[in-house]
């Protein structure tokens, strides 16, 4: 039995490195490029498995190169293919990213492709996954109808569920109830707060904002500072570690994905959220987003 389902997308992810992100109208000479797989929930899967989780990935892709690397990278992880939707009609989807090479921070524009297309019905196919998992892991890169539908069948079955609310777009006041972890970081909780985070008291007003609208619990990371978690009467302030980022794509993948390991192992809040700390700041250290998840060796 899987323990932790995730749903989500995978895409290729295209990325530039170089002395900074270009401005609107400039063209830079950059200095790397790599292509690698990508896509927040395919990321959050691979940081499970690697972190010895038992993770299924419930996806769509193509039927095209991307598609065939989104196989090979799921083979590599040991993810079962199981519950991956392949679809002739469909392109296998792509990121374009921007990499300062200082600072390691990120500028991306996602085509999710294959997903976009997801239906109720394509899932349900796949949706005993979720009945049957203690955890449930998604994102909002697949479409809202199914995400909900996927949230509330994990609850009305037991299943912990976690909402990483990336990219930040609307979602409907039916969400709330299905969420126990609503994981945004800080650009993310101003989108649904419209409180710019600047330090821990802003945090803490934005995390009280989330949690009245009925959400239960909210982990607001924040980059190179830290994160803040507020159930309402627990609240817990982290400091990042120390780590020299070279590449932040993907950093909150492994965050989200190692809280779902660490809660499927019955540890506290407290001692989840320190492990998905690490986790997450360790993944900054390596190029790439799926090819930079830490493997449980590396915390040692
Ligand atoms: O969170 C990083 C991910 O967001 C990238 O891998 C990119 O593909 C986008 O989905």
């Amino acid at each position: 039995m899987c323990e932790i389902s995730v749903l989500g997308i995978f895409v290729a992810d295209i990325s530039f490195s170089g002395p900074k992100i270009p401005a609107i109208g400039e063209t830079i000479l950059g200095n790397k490029y790599n292509i690698g797989p990508g896509g927040k929930g395919c990321n959050q899967a691979i940081a499970i498995a690697r972190l010895g989780g038992k993770v299924s990935f419930i996806s769509k892709i193509g039927k095209d190169n991307y598609g065939d690397l989104a196989l090979i990278t799921l083979k590599k992880n040991k993810i079962s293919s199981s519950n991956i939707i392949q679809d002739e009609n469909s392109q296998t989807g792509v990121a374009g990213i921007l990499v300062d090479q200082n600072s390691g921070k990120n500028a991306i524009n996602v085509i999710t492709g294959a997903p976009s297309s997801l239906t109720i019905n394509e899932l349900d196919n796949h949706i005993d996954t979720i009945k049957k998992s203690k955890i449930f892991l998604t994102q909002l890169e697949v479409p809202k109808e199914v995400i909900i539908h996927c949230l509330k069948t994990a609850k009305e079955n037991g299943c912990i569920t976690i909402l990483n609310p990336a990219p930040a777009s609307e979602i409907s006041k039916e969400f709330y109830k299905y969420i126990d972890f609503f994981t945004p970081n800080e650009t993310e909780a101003e989108f649904y707060t419209g409180i710019k985070i600047t330090n821990d008291k802003d945090a803490k007003q934005a995390a009280d904002k989330i949690l009245n609208l009925g959400i239960k619990k909210v982990v607001i990371t924040l980059g190179e500072k830290g994160l803040f978690y507020s159930d309402g009467k627990e609240q817990i302030y982290l400091k990042a570690s120390a780590v020299k980022a070279i590449d932040t794509t993907g950093a909150g993948d492994a965050f989200n994905g190692a809280l779902a390991f660490a809660l499927s192992q019955k540890k506290t809040v407290e001692e989840c959220l320190r492990f998905a700390n690490r986790v997450g700041g360790l993944s900054t250290t390596k190029q790439g987003a799926g090819d930079a998840m830490p493997w449980s060796k590396d915390l040692f």
